[in-house]
This record gives C-alpha cells, structure tokens and sequence, in this order.
C-alpha cells in the first residue's frame, strides 16, 4: 500500500511519549480532586449510549494528544475510504463493507462498479420470507411436521457471532423454538447438539462464508448423515438443510439446493458478518422486525462514527483509549465485563473480532512493527467476575483496563436484582479506580501486618457503558462500537485489521497431519521429534483402541 510516515516517527506519538511521562504516576484520586466536574465531563452521550470515560488515566492534554494522533495518521480519510467501498483490505484486495449490510434502502454503496445496497435488501427480504415460514410453522419438515429445532453449523464468525446474538437477545427469541450452536470439530458437540431432537423437526443452517472449513463441513456431513439416518431419503435434504455462503459452486457441491441458500459477499468479513445472512438463525430466533431493529443500532452506530467529530465519536475515543493503555502504560490486556447476563458469550465474540483483526504485526508499508499491535480481550458477566479474577485486577500487578457495560432497565421483573447488579458495577469502577489507602485502612482499626494485604492501591482505570435496555436496537449498537473502535485502532497501529493470514498454517498442518492419523503413520514421520512423537502416540492408543 501507500508508504505511510512511521507511527512512531509521528510527532503526536513522540509528544504522547513525553506526556506519559509526566502523567503516568498521577492518582485518579487527584485528577477528581482536582476537578470536581470531571465525572461529568469527561463523558460522551450519542444515540442512547452514555460513555463514561472519566476514569482513566488521562487528561485534557492526553485526550488533545490522541485526537492529534488520529488526524496524523489520517484516521477521517480511512473511514470514509470504507464507507465509499475502497479496498482497504488491501492483503486480500477486498472492500470492507459491513456498514452496507445496515445501510437503509435507498442508500447506494459501489463495489466494482455496482450498487450493493439493493442486494444487500433482496437478501434480507429472501431471509425474512423463510424465517416468517419456520416461525410459523408453515414450512415443514419432509414427513410433513413443522421444524422446532434450529441447529447453525459454523465456527468462528460463522458461529460466534449467531450464538452471542442469540443469547443476548433470547428474551425476545420465540421460546417454543429450540436454537443450538455446533461449531467445533471435537465431535461432542455435535453430539451433545443433537442427542435429544428429533431429525424430523430439525433444520440445519450450514453457515460459512467459504463453505470450505474444515471443522463446519464435517460437521455438515455429519448432520446430513444424523438426518438421513432417520429419514431416509436424500429428498430430505431440501427440508432440512439451508446455507449461507458466498460460495454457490461448493454449496451445490455438498447438495444443498441454491435456492435454500442465503448470499452473502466477500466484502463481509467473518467477524463482522453478524448483520449478513450469517444471522440467519438470529432472524428465526427473533424475527425479521426485531433483526431489522438490530440492523438499525448498527446503522445509527456506523452514521455517528462516520459524520462526528473525534471529540465526541465515541469508537473513536473507546479505540484511542485502548491505544494508550496499549502503547504507553505497556497494558497487555482489556477486560470486557458486562453486567448482563444475556450478554454472556459478548466476550467470546469480542475476542475474534479484536484478536483476529488487531494481532499483526506487519504495518501498510510491508515494515514490521516496532510497538505493540492488539490486546488479549477477556471477560464474564458481572457479578460473576467479581468472584473469581477480579482479585488480581484490583490489587495485582498488572494494568488491566475495563469495559464496564450495563443496562438501566433490566428485562426482568425480579426485585432488588438490578438495584444489586448495578450497586456492584458502580462499586467495582469506583473502587478499581480510587482504592482504599493504607492511612484508611489503618483508619479502620487493621493490624499494621495486614494493612498492605488490605490496602487497595487504586488507579486502575475503567470505562462504563450504560445504556437504556437490552434491545435488539442496542446491541446492534454495541457491536457497531466495538467494530469501529477496532477499525480506529487498526489505522492508527497501520495494519490490515480484516485479513487473518495467521490462523492459516495451523490449517495447513493440521491437513497433513490428519492422512498420518488415519494411515496410522509411525515411521515415516517427518515433523519435529515432539510432534513426531505426540502423533506417534496417538496412533498407538488408537491401534489398541481398535
Ligand atoms: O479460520 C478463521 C476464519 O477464516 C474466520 O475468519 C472465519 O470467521 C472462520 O474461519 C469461518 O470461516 P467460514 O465462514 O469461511 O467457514
């Protein structure tokens, strides 16, 4: 691509260094002392999120600083080159085209020439159509009984993102359905998937964007052979079995009528195809209208990314937040914590779309980096966190930035519960960031040998994300923050964050590997003595197995 000045030859990064330096030791308890307001004002409000950001280390300056670093490294010119539908995956030479799959009807996005937006709505409508027949009962199976069960086969975007979605938004799914996920090769999920269903009232949506991964298509034989063996009859299959693919020739491949298949594009990635024909199981699980409020969160989110200026954008604050932590305090990880159960399976999702983006380390210029590229994302639920790791993010020795997320409104009417959940995430960011000195805590009366194992140092810095109620609307919001901070971060670190060449030689190996398994290779082996040896045991358990 372009020869882009180094990062960390810009003049904002070199400032950002000296200005590290004088703030990194500053107390948050000070910052607040110092300015009564800044719990008030260093928040940012759009579209029914409220951002707060108060808590982290950084002031005026910091902020003025990275907002600098993003108009150098060209950060506005970048985002309108993916709404325009530049191939800014330039690896793959590919445009980046989530925002399309939200775009409202009437908006026109070019691709090679063509308009995708009509497309992208033919396929919504297409999809729309079937779920309203599932969900209705009005499509049967082939003995003629209507489908119950809902089983995705996919992994990684193809899964991750329909399972998240469908946990989150299961009080609005249609409860009299069943809605299973298998993704992993490891046949026990597929098992475990399917033990107690009845084929005859199962329908398998086979979602992957190559039709061509190794674990989704076994998986996919697999089904069809679980079905075929109670209804006989390859027919069957036509009831049974939708895709959702880019790839027409191997869906016809693999017998799957592409009249049941559901067309998605190669300017989808993966991780963020959730709002694609990838959702097809979400739309069945909640409706087409609920999945077209989802859409809408996305597309309120892409237009406030797109058309707000930094200041006040928030994926472009939450995404120059994570480099700071990152590229200054030297902060290995993020951790995710919503306090939404629904939202359980938010951090597994987070995790791809972070790590599969953000973990490069070759720049724009085919240089490699000299600075730290994407952080480990982690996360649970709160409260449940609060009982098991918190512990080192409170009084360990690593810096680990929050994401606290929670919702005004609960979805249930049971109580205190939600005056107790949201007492606990207000009570974890505010003591994460203002501890608990060794002047209170002998204050309180603590033996002077345990005052240090009481002491709380603080400064452990946190956003909180609060929003009105967990809405299809909302998370489609939520998701689009995250995927945007992502894309702020990728441009400023100047990487490709929508290729994933690294998850590839593990594939290759694992191709080569599997003919030795199966031939019950033992001396002709040509890998590493500890690989060579770990297969050859393998084969031995499996010979005496057989
Ligand atoms: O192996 C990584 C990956 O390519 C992901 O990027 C993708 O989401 C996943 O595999 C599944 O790919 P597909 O949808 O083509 O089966």
């Amino acid at each position: 691509m372009q020869i882009t000045e180094q990062l960390t030859a810009k003049l904002a990064w070199q400032a950002l260094q000296d200005h590290h330096l004088k703030i990194k030791d500053m107390h948050l308890r000070k910052l607040f002392a110092d300015d009564p307001r800044r719990g008030e004002r260093m928040t940012a409000q759009a579209i029914g999120i409220y951002f707060d950001y108060s808590k982290h280390r950084i002031t005026g300056e910091t902020l003025k600083l990275l907002f600098q670093l993003a108009e150098e490294s060209g950060l506005q010119g970048r985002m309108d080159a993916m709404f325009r539908g530049d191939k800014i995956n330039f690896t793959e030479n590919r445009a980046v085209l989530h925002v399309a799959l939200r775009a409202p009807q009437g908006k026109s996005i070019m691709v090679d020439g063509k308009d995708v937006v009509p497309e992208v709505h033919a396929v919504l409508e297409k999809m729309s159509r079937f779920s309203a027949r599932i969900r209705s009962g009005e499509w049967k199976g082939h003995t003629g009984k209507p489908i119950r069960n809902v089983i995705n086969v996919g992994i990684g975007g193809s899964d991750l993102g329909p399972v998240m979605a469908y946990e989150a938004l299961k009080h609005y799914s249609k409860r009299e359905m069943t809605f299973r996920f298998v993704s992993n090769i490891d046949g026990t999920d597929f098992v475990e998937a399917t033990r107690d269903l009845d084929p005859q009232e199962t329908l398998f949506i086979i979602s992957s964007k190559t039709f061509t991964t190794l674990e989704t298509m076994t998986n996919a034989r697999t089904a069809r052979d679980w079905a075929l063996s109670t209804l006989k009859d390859p027919a069957a299959v036509a009831r049974h079995f939708v895709a959702v693919s880019t790839n027409a020739k191997e869906v016809a491949q693999f017998g799957i009528d592409t009249a049941n298949m559901f067309e998605f594009w190669d300017w989808v990635g993966g991780r963020y195809s959730m709002g694609s024909a990838i959702g097809l199981s979400t739309m069945i699980a909640i409706g087409p209208e609920n999945f077209r409020a989802m859409l809408d969160g996305f597309h309120q989110m892409d237009e406030h990314f797109r058309t707000t200026p930094f200041e006040k954008n928030l994926p472009v604050i939450m995404g120059l937040l994570g480099i700071w932590y990152n590229n200054f305090f030297d902060a290995q990880t993020m951790a995710v914590l919503p306090y939404e159960q629904y939202l359980k399976r938010f951090p597994a999702y987070l995790q791809q779309l972070t790590m599969e983006s953000n973990g490069k380390h070759a720049t724009f210029d085919e240089n490699e980096v000299d600075y730290q590229t994407g952080p480990i994302y982690w996360g649970e639920p709160g409260t449940n966190g609060q009982h098991s790791f918190y512990q080192l993010i409170h009084q360990g020795t690593k810096l680990i930035p929050c994401d606290f997320i929670a919702f005004l409104q609960p979805l249930h009417s049971l109580g205190a519960h939600h005056d107790y959940l949201l007492a606990n995430v207000f009570a974890q960011a505010e003591a994460l960031a203002f501890g608990k000195s060794e002047k209170e805590v002998h204050d309180e009366g603590t033996p002077a040998q345990l005052a240090p194992h009481r002491t709380f140092e603080g400064n452990r810095p946190s956003s909180t994300i609060l929003l009105e109620r967990l809405t299809p609307e909302a998370l489609g919001k939520i998701v689009a923050l995250y995927e945007h901070s992502v894309f702020v971060q990728g441009i400023i670190w100047q990487i490709d964050s929508f290729d994933q060449w690294g998850v590839e030689l593990g594939k290759v190996l694992a191709q080569r590997i599997i003919p030795e398994l199966e031939a019950g290779a033992k001396d002709s082996l040509k890998h590493d003595s500890s690989t060579n040896a770990l297969i050859r045991r393998y084969v031995k358990a499996k010979g005496q197995k057989e």
